[in-house]
């Protein structure tokens, strides 16, 4: 789909195919392409054309493809109310010291030393421990989730190893919520077995389905969102200086990366009915990938795309994804960003200064989500 190569930079072919087309179909594979702000918008959000997952819900097959990522209305607003219960932008809000402490630690180390691997220090073990603790699983099995997570992430390039990390995941939760049914906690899961919408609850494959999207969906990428930040303030030293100056700019800045280096840059969906569009013809079955990282730099939408502009108002871009899908851990995400990136500023840490060359950068697996597998970093302070 995009070339080894090019995954740090994608963006001048995703150019190249918004100049050729909105909508372009692989001649190979038949897979459909939609590249412009207005294409991806219109595919995430037109369910009535629009398939997400492969349009059936099967809630025996287990796994982030059958939960409420791939599933469509009606279940899907049955589901969503149903983990909306549970995953409450207030219930977040809560996390907010937790979350600092867990920053504060995973800094000591790096700061009395000058240097950090940004990602291995600080963006990949954040969101795991806080998501783990939401779900009140156990330290000692943390690690293991690394392991889970990242085959089923490079699932998207080998499907076997993806397959694979679904099944171990799934095994794991379906003893933890046996557990949690015996003796129910103040824990995410225990929420999600309480939570009701119209004397309906959740089966144990749709919790278990639930808590594997949340370790895939909510890792990688909120990893991701924090390292293109501090990737992002290191090419450009005085976005951080007026950042350090004044703080209060974090979360516009958050949304800028979000827009600029989107961890998600692509999501699937599939032709649900006969539909002409663009003047082509796409048929029932067909998938079509909506390159979130192509609408994000659509200059039609976002002048001057390719600079780097924390004051733009607004800023729509749809990193997030857009409609019924629209990400619930979005508030989970933004606040984990910022709290890391104000706990480097009030440390003091001036200009990063990358200690790998470029060439030697490695984007993640797959050519869903965006960023590199590691970032060593030192800086003056
Ligand atoms: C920067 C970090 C994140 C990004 C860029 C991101 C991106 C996305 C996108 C693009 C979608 C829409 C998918 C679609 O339309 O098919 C989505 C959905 C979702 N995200 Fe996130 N996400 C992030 C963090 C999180 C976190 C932290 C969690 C939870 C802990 C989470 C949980 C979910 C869930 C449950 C859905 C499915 C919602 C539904 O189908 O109704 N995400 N996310």
């Amino acid at each position: 789909m995009i070339p080894m190569a090019e995954r740090l930079n994608p963006f001048p072919r995703y150019r190249q195919m918004r100049r050729m087309a909105p909508l372009l179909q692989d001649p190979q594979s038949g897979v459909w392409s939609a590249f412009s702000y207005d294409a991806v918008q219109r595919v995430l959000s037109d369910y009535e054309h629009f398939f997400s997952g492969d349009g059936e819900h099967h809630p025996e097959d287990m796994g982030p493809g059958a939960s409420i990522i791939g599933m469509n209305p009606p279940d899907h607003r049955k589901m969503r109310d149903l983990v909306s219960r549970a995953f409450t932008p207030k219930a977040v809000q809560n996390l907010g010291e937790r979350i600092r402490a867990i920053i504060d630690h995973q800094l000591e180390e790096p700061m009395a030393r000058g240097s950090m691997e940004v990602v291995g220090e600080l963006t990949y073990p954040l969101p795991v421990i806080v998501i783990a603790e939401m779900l009140g699983i156990p330290a000692a099995d943390r690690d293991q989730f690394k392991v889970w997570s990242d085959m089923v992430v490079a699932g998207t390039d080998n499907h076997v190893s993806g397959y694979e990390g679904t099944r171990a995941m799934n095994a794991y939760f379906a003893k933890v919520v046996a557990e949690r049914r015996q003796h129910l906690g103040e824990d995410l899961i225990s929420s999600l077995i309480e939570a009701e919408v119209d004397g309906e609850k959740l089966t144990d494959p749709e919790i278990i389905s639930f808590c594997d999207l949340l370790l895939v969906a909510g890792n990688e990428t909120t990893t991701n969102l924090i390292t293109n930040a501090v990737w992002t303030f290191s090419e450009l030293p005085e976005v951080w200086e007026a950042l350090r100056a004044e703080p209060a700019r974090i979360p516009a800045a958050i949304e800028e990366v979000l827009r600029f280096r989107s961890p998600v840059q692509a999501m699937f969906r599939s032709v649900r009915v006969p539909m002409e569009w663009e003047g082509k013809h796409l048929r029932p079955g067909e998938t079509v990938i909506a390159w979130i990282g192509s609408a994000n730099r659509d200059e039609k939408k976002f002048p001057d795309p390719d600079t780097f502009n924390m004051d733009r108002r607004p800023n729509q871009h749809i990193a997030f994804g857009y409609g019924i899908h629209y990400c619930l851990g979005a508030p989970l995400a933004r606040l984990e960003a910022r709290l890391a990136l104000e706990a480097l500023v009030e440390r003091g840490v001036q200009r990063f200064r990358p200690l790998l060359p470029k060439e030697q950068w490695e984007p993640v697996g797959g050519f869903i989500v965006y960023g590199v597998k590691r970032l060593p970093i030192a800086w003056e302070s």
